[in-house]
């Protein structure tokens, strides 16, 4: 079992390049699947939902290389519309797969999907969107049978902001007969990524950022090559790394924009923030300050990726803070964890309200990782705390972190991993 063995107080100064967003990739190796022929996907991010993701696709009949951070997918043949199990289960976004299916093949079986434990996570808005769009959906256990001999366009009000459901239905409605219309749809970044790329296929998508997405099915698509954008969670989780242990730290191939509202809250903390096109530097002179207020929304709000990692730097600031999650409602357990490194968090409405009275000192112990954010989280106190910590990860971190120990480890930190039972 993987561990981590972090010694605290080094500051994190220095360069590093930023990788490929995951959240952007995964639905992007979904639209491979809908036209044949070889996409090539640039700035890949090496992570274990990548090589999940990969493997689901060679289920299916793809041939896929993939190789410093390039990945070729040829999704000429496909022979199969039904994703493995085992696969789905590890993965909450291989849902993903089920609309590019339904556009490909009209027809798609899979299992339940897993993903991190922070919330009921339900699927009800995916369902029933394809249903309005004409898919008949059949469960037998936990499998469920979808079929749409013609998919056709429809007008889809999302009852909530999600960011599955608009990337699902998108996909589907590329190739669906007439016009799709998603209202209060998800404006994530990475939603105008994949629209992108569906664009250079040859889907006519407008609205792409906003919350009205109107989609004109075409008959075909053609493979493309696409860069993926960089990954803004990877972004300012190596940035808070630089601002709790007061370093210096330029990050480059990177979009500043994109993450605004993070590094709005890293200069209310104390932090100087330089941005350049497609780089940023921390510094951070000082010791943190609170944040009096800190709510977690879809974009263009606070990325709720982001809510763990400010936490643990939180813990370390002057002051109290008050930080609320709004779009999970069990996105908590790094509370436990960071109060036996010495944090004071106090949990309040049904553990969405986090209060947090800062310490000067953290103290290395050992803590575990309850899902991918909050293990990043726990590395990130490690980095500030006195002391050795060992954070025991069941896979979490490393499913969104291409080599957190060595990218950290380049800049200053003291990171190793570790197998020991
Ligand atoms: C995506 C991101 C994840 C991020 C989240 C919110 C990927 C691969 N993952 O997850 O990192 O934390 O967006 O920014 O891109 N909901 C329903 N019914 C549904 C779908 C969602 O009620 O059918 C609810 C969810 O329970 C949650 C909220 O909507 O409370 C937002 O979830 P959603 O945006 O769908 O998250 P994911 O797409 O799973």
């Amino acid at each position: 079992m993987r561990k981590y063995r972090i010694r605290g107080g080094n500051r994190i100064s220095g360069v590093l390049r930023v990788g490929g967003g995951k959240n952007a990739a995964l639905p992007i190796l979904a639209a491979t699947l809908l036209a044949e022929g070889e996409s090539i996907i640039h700035n890949c991010p090496d992570i274990a939902d990548i090589r999940f993701s990969v493997e689901i696709l060679r289920h299916l009949g793809c041939r896929v290389n993939f190789e410093e951070n390039t990945l070729n997918v040829n999704a000429t043949n496909i022979t199969n519309a039904k994703l493995p199990t085992d696969l789905v289960c590890k993965m909450r976004s291989s849902i993903l797969f089920m609309g590019a299916l339904l556009g490909r093949c009209r027809e798609v079986e899979i299992a339940s999907p897993g993903g991190c434990q922070i919330g009921a996570r339900p699927i009800d808005l995916h369902i029933s969107g394809f249903q309005k769009m004409g898919v008949s959906i059949t469960e037998n256990g936990d499998l469920m049978h979808a079929k749409s001999p013609s998919l056709t366009g429809a007008w889809i009000y999302l009852r909530d902001v999600s960011v599955g459901a608009t990337e699902n239905l998108l996909l589907a409605a590329v190739l669906a007969e007439g016009e799709t219309v998603l209202v209060n749809a998800a404006r994530e970044p990475e939603i105008v990524d994949l629209a992108k790329f569906l664009i250079s296929m040859g889907a006519n998508i407008r609205g792409a950022g906003t919350s009205t997405l109107k989609i004109m099915g075409v008959k075909r698509l053609q493979a493309a090559t696409h860069r993926i954008m960089p990954d803004r969670i990877v972004t300012g989780t190596y940035l808070l790394a630089a601002a709790m242990t007061r370093g210096d730290l330029t990050l480059t191939h990177v979009n500043p924009y994109d993450i605004s509202a993070v590094t709005a809250q890293l200069r209310t903390m104390g932090c100087q923030i330089t941005e350049h096109p497609a780089q940023i530097r921390l510094h951070a002179p000082h010791r943190l300050t609170a944040i009096p207020h800190l709510i977690t929304e879809a974009h263009p709000g606070f990325p709720t990726d982001m809510q763990a990692p400010f936490v643990a730097a939180l813990a370390t600031a002057k002051g109290t803070s008050v930080v609320e999650e709004r779009i999970f409602e069990a996105r908590a357990a790094h509370a436990t964890e960071l109060n036996r490194m010495g944090a004071r968090i106090i949990l309040a409405a049904d553990n969405r309200v986090f209060v947090i009275k800062g310490r000067e000192k953290l103290y290395g112990t050992s803590v575990n990782s309850h899902d991918l954010r909050g293990g990043a989280a726990m590395v990130l106190a490690a980095l500030a705390a006195e002391g050795e910590t060992i954070v025991h990860d069941p896979g979490y971190i490393a499913r969104g972190y291409d080599d957190i120990a060595g990218a950290l480890c380049a800049v200053g930190g003291d990171v190793g991993e570790v197998n020991l039972s």
